[in-house]
């Protein structure tokens, strides 16, 4: 499992989300405590910060999530791998589960789920068409892909500077189709300071 966390949280304003605490825990524990199953844990730190914890190995992140991940892929050496975000500390197993078997059967997978509100192209502040809600998907993580399949799509995407804000879309680029499994809305990102609210609710309730 990779886990870019090297983020620094700027739209949340609390400093780096890998030591954000919600329900008594830092989001960096949350995550590796979905992820105790796995058998290799790779970690990317914000820069100047390095960690002990038995069985994860840290690293210094980069500039931007993509970098952070291209980091921890060149350590990996399961032959799938998943790429979590730190910011979604509420991973139900059966998610994990589910990318993990799509994975294995399609060589990439990513978890998705319906878009709940009316969805319009905002045409300078006016209301402009609308998009057809039920053809789109919010896409989470974790993403898992064959690793050699999303290595080669991190060196094509360095080579023609692709950036994206997740990894699918690099396997996309290739060529490649990614599956779409039954994500959680519990999986959440946090992202702005209002998330914590809800983050902090589910905690009181989530049963690992
Ligand atoms: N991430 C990373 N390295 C970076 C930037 C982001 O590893 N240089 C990670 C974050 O730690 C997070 C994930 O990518 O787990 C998704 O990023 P996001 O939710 O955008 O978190 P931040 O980048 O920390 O927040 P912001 O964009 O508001 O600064
Ligand atoms: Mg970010």
């Amino acid at each position: 499992m990779l886990l870019p966390a090297a983020g620094s949280g700027e739209r949340l304003g609390r400093g780096p989300k890998a030591w954000l605490e919600v329900g008594g825990r830092t989001l960096l524990d949350w995550a590796l405590a979905a992820f105790a199953w796995a058998d290799e844990r790779l970690v990317a730190l914000p820069a100047g910060y390095s960690l002990d914890h038995p069985g994860v190995r840290f690293l210094p992140g980069g500039r931007t999530r993509q970098e952070s991940v291209y980091t921890l892929l060149l350590e990996a050496r399961g032959e799938v791998v998943l790429v979590h975000d730190v910011a979604r500390p509420f991973l139900a197993p059966a998610v994990a589960q589910r990318v993990l078997q799509a994975a294995h059967r399609h060589g990439a997978a990513a978890p998705v789920v319906l878009v709940p509100d009316t969805l319009i192209q905002d045409v300078d502040g006016f209301y402009g068409p609308p998009a057809p809600r039920e053809a789109y998907r919010l896409v989470q993580t974790p993403q898992g892909f064959g690793r050699e399949l999303l290595l080669e799509a991190h060196r094509k995407a360095r080579q023609e500077g692709l950036e994206a804000t997740d990894d699918a879309q690099l396997v996309l680029a290739l060529g490649h189709p990614v599956a779409l499994v039954e994500g959680d809305r519990r999986a959440f990102k946090i992202t702005y300071p209002e998330d914590l609210l809800l983050a902090e609710g589910l905690a009181r309730v989530w049963q690992e």
